[in-house]
């Protein structure tokens, strides 16, 4: 059996990693990695592949950034022509972005066979762009693989046929049960006892001045209390240099940091402030508070079953929860079924049977 990988921005090498890795034990099992380049940053892609042991893509279709149309029809153009000549059994694609839509519709057009993995999550806000990719790549991939019962439900309601879906867990918990004991070794010297770790990149919190300004003065004012490490995302870096914001001493702005580093910075965090989505998952799972400045999660159980709260853009909340935090009042929680270190094999024994 042949499969082909198709991977293209941060949040998806993490998820792609212990797939490729349980595949790899299957019989007669043949793979290639196609990177689209969607990141292309050497923080934001080449360290990842080297912590997580990725194989060197066999394709890197270097498309870079752009629109999303120009970035999905890059992406489209560059990667019909690979999977035309080799024409695998499978093409697995991950998660939400740019590169996941694109590459699971050139794949339906050509009747290759999709499996989605990190399927049916919904956050039913159709401005996130990745709400989109993701509803899109549900429709037409032939297998689903999600990590959490509400994504089968979900799906369920969208009319997709109960044989396609299968709930395996979540991927990137069996990537972080495996690197979490070497991250605490890759924690810089000096780091202050107790912090806050802030990560935010998506366009409803850093694209408008209006709404970026507020937030980084918050952050600002927490940082005399508590001081805050903010590792920064390519586009939020951008927009703050257009704001000319300066911050305090405490407010420590820095490079974005490889997995491993971030992996330790969050075991270790006080609090984790963060508009992501992953995070919200592994924040649950080490069992660390989480505050996420957004409307709405496509990951509800980190909510209902985990440490996370949902804050919209409520910033005098994001103070309060912060000082609550501080007085030793967190949420109690859980780790999710199936979150166990194990999803990666369950997808491979399902794939090399089909
Ligand atoms: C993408 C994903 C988002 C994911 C995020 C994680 C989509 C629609 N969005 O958003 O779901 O949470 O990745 O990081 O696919 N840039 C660089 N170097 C890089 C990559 C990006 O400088 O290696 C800059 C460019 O100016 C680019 C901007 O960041 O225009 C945004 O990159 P892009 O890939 O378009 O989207 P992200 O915001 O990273």
């Amino acid at each position: 059996m042949y499969c082909v990988h198709v991977v293209g921005a941060r949040p998806n090498f993490m998820k792609a990693a212990p797939v490729v890795r349980a595949l790899a034990q299957e019989p007669g099992m043949r793979q290639s990695l196609v990177h689209t380049g969607q990141h292309y940053d050497q923080n934001m892609s080449d360290v990842f592949f080297r912590e997580l042991e990725i194989p060197e893509p066999d394709f890197n279709l270097a498309v870079g950034s752009g629109t999303h149309a120009h970035q999905t029809g890059q992406i489209m153009m560059r990667f019909e022509p690979v999977v035309e000549k080799f024409r695998p059994d499978w093409v697995l694609v991950y998660g939400d972005v740019n590169s996941t839509i694109a590459a699971a519709l050139v794949c339906s057009k050509l009747r290759i066979r999709v499996a989605h993995v990190e399927a049916g999550l919904r956050s039913f806000d159709r401005g996130m762009p990745e709400e989109i990719n993701r509803l899109l790549t549900d429709q037409i991939a032939d297998l689903l693989f999600t990590p959490s019962e509400d994504g089968n439900q979900n799906l369920l309601r969208e009319g997709v046929p109960a044989e396609r879906i299968r709930l395996v867990g979540n991927v990137m918990i069996d990537t972080l049960v495996r690197l979490l004991p070497k991250a605490a070794a890759s924690l810089p010297q000096g780091l202050p006892r107790q912090y806050a770790l802030v990560t935010l990149h998506r366009p409803s919190n850093v694209d408008d001045p209006e709404m970026l300004r507020p937030i980084l003065q918050v952050l600002d004012g927490i940082s005399h209390e508590l001081p805050v490490i903010f590792p920064v995302h390519p586009r939020t870096r951008q927009r703050i240099e257009q704001l000319g914001f300066r911050a305090g001493e405490n407010l420590h702005f820095w490079e974005p940091q490889s997995y491993l580093q971030f992996l330790g910075l969050q075991q270790r965090a006080t609090v984790v402030i963060t508009d992501s989505g992953g995070i919200q998952e592994e924040t649950t799972f080490l069992g660390v508070p989480c505050l996420t400045l957004r409307d709405s999660t496509e990951r509800p159980i980190t909510v209902t079953v985990g440490t996370n709260v949902l804050l919209g853009h409520d910033l005098e909340r994001l103070r309060s929860e912060v000082c609550a935090i501080l007085r030793g009042q967190t949420k109690q929680s859980a780790t999710p079924p199936l979150w166990d270190g194990h999803a990666a094999e369950r997808i491979a024994n399902i794939i090399s049977a089909g």
